[in-house]
Formats: C-alpha cells, structure tokens, sequence
C-alpha cells in the first residue's frame, strides 16, 4: 500500500485502545535495524526502543503489537515502528505516516528526505520486514510496523521498494530481493580469495548477477573477491531493482 490507500480513522478504537493496560516494556528491547531508501543506508546497527506512544499525520497512538487485535492475549511489546522511533531520535531525523483507523496502524510514507512516491511507470514506497520476512498482520508490508512483535535481536528491515506502476503488488513487493550478504564479517590475508554469497533473505535463493566490490555472483549467488591492500573496508551487495544488503565487514591483513 502506498498513498493512494485512503485512511479512515475511527476515533472510536483510537479513544479505547489508549485508555486499555498501562504500556510495559518487556523484556530486552534491543534489535538489529537496518534503514534502506533507494540512495544510501541511512541506519544499520543495534537500538533499543520498546513499546511507545508514536504520533504521525496527526494521529497519537500506542505502537506496542496489539493494533486491529493483532496478537490477542499477548503482552505488549516492542515493534519496526518503535525501532524506527527510537532510531529517529538517536540519529535526528523524522519520518512520517498516514493512520489506518482499520489497522490501526500507520502506512509510513517518509523516512528522512525520502519519502513514497509514484508516476505512471513506477511506485515507490515504505515497507518493513523482520527476520527479512513479510508480517502476517495488516497490509503486510506497509501497516504492520506496530503490530508485528520483536524479539531480542531480530532483524528489522525498513526499506524504500521500487515496484513497476502496473502489475506491482504493493503488499507483498512480489520480485523485489532482499539481498542478505555472508559472511557479515571476515578477516583475510592480503590477496587471498574469498567467496561471498548473496541470496534473497526473504526465499533463501540464490542471487544471481548482484554486484559485491564490483564482482558479479553467479547462478549459486557466489562471488569471489581478492583484496590487495591490508585495511578495513565495508561491502554491501546490490542489485537493480532489489533493496540493498546487510554491510559486510573485511579485515585484510598483510
Ligand atoms: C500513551 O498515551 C496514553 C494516553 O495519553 C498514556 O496513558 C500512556 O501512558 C502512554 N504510553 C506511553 C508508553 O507513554
Ligand atoms: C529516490 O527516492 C526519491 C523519493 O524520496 C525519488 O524522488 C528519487 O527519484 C528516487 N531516486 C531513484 C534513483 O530511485
Ligand atoms: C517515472 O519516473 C521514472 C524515474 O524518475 C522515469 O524514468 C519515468 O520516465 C517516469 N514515468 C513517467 C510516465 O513519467
Ligand atoms: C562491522 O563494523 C562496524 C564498524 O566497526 C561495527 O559497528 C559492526 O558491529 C560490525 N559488524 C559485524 C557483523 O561485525
Ligand atoms: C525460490 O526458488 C524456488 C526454487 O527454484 C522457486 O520455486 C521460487 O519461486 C523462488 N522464490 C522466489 C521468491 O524467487
Ligand atoms: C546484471 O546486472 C547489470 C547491472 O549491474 C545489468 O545491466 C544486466 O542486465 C544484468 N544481467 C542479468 C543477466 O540480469
């Protein structure tokens, strides 16, 4: 979904869900969050949030994965919105979104500068996985940032998606790869090879032709790099069309 979605608030489910259970963290609220727009890497790296009010296109309302009855029975937590929140405030930047009163949930349209768009060739919008994969609850990639519950060290993906105009399904992002890079991190000898491998976090397969330090992987979504300077340096995988990966650390000795 994408801001064509007309929001309807229901003031009603606003006014009750707030006045319900006082907000409890539970537990260890820190996750991995990785903030991809189409650009540049604006966030990747630990943060702790937790359960919290969040307001956005207008709308105060408790983020804490019981929106639209999302996780009957189970304890308030910590959710990619509060992740988002809590790395706002760190880092300075804002971010905004448009309240569904059906979801009770918001469908996040800017992060930063960049912010959801579309024309008649393409869309662009703001969706979230965790453990790079789709929530079960709202619209599944826009309007589940509050609903779907972490646990400790999960890894929350907010990502800028690029889907064509027409026949681009939106909700599930249906083509687009989430690269996932290993080894995260490594240490080699000065012109040594290598190998890496890029898949799509979401299925697991293989990513063909991603580029990783300007090398190619192949049909088995391997590449084998050669460093030849001893340092540290950072890698990521990218692909057209596909969200950037995790970053890749490699320590290169003499
Ligand atoms: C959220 O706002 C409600 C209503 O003002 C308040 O009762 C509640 O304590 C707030 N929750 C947090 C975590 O600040
Ligand atoms: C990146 O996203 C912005 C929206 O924030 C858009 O205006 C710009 O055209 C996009 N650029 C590319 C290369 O996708
Ligand atoms: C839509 O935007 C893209 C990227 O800026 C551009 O390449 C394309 O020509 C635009 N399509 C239309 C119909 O304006
Ligand atoms: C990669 O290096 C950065 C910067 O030193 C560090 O913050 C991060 O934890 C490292 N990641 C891994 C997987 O080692
Ligand atoms: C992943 O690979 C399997 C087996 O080749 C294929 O059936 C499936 O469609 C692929 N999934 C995606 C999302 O590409
Ligand atoms: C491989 O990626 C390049 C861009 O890096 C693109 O021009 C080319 O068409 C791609 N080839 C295949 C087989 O996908």
């Amino acid at each position: 979904m994408f801001s064509l979605h007309v929001s309807v608030l229901h003031l009603s489910a606003f006014l009750a869900s707030t006045a319900s259970a006082a907000v409890e963290a539970n537990g260890d609220n820190t996750v991995n969050l990785r903030i991809e727009t189409n650009l540049s890497t604006l966030y990747e790296g630990p943060i702790t949030s937790g359960p919290r009010n969040i307001t956005m296109g207008g709308v105060t309302y408790p983020c804490d994965g019981q929106g639209a009855g999302s996780n009957p029975g189970k304890a308030l937590g910590n959710c990619p919105t509060d992740a988002l929140d809590a790395a706002a405030k760190a880092r300075g930047f804002t971010y905004d979104g448009e309240f569904d009163g059906e979801f009770n949930d918001w469908d996040v349209t800017r992060i930063a500068t960049t912010e959801d768009w579309y024309n008649l060739t393409i869309i662009q919008y703001w969706g979230s996985l965790v453990n790079y994969q789709v929530s079960t609850f709202g619209e599944r990639l826009t309007l589940s940032g509050c609903q779907q519950l972490l646990n400790p060290g999960d890894d929350v993906l907010w990502a800028f998606i690029t889907l064509p105009a027409v026949g681009g399904d939106t909700n599930e992002a249906t083509g687009v790869s989430f690269l996932k890079l290993i080894p995260m991190s490594v240490t080699v000898k000065k012109g040594k090879g290598f190998t890496v491998t890029v898949t799509d976090g979401r299925s697991g397969n293989a990513t063909q032709n991603a580029s990783v330090a300007e090398v190619k992987t192949n049909a088995e979504g391997k590449a084998t790099l050669y460093l030849f300077d001893a340092g540290f340096f950072q890698y990521k995988a990218h692909r057209t069309g596909d969200v950037r990966s995790n970053v890749m650390n490699v320590t290169v000795t003499d």
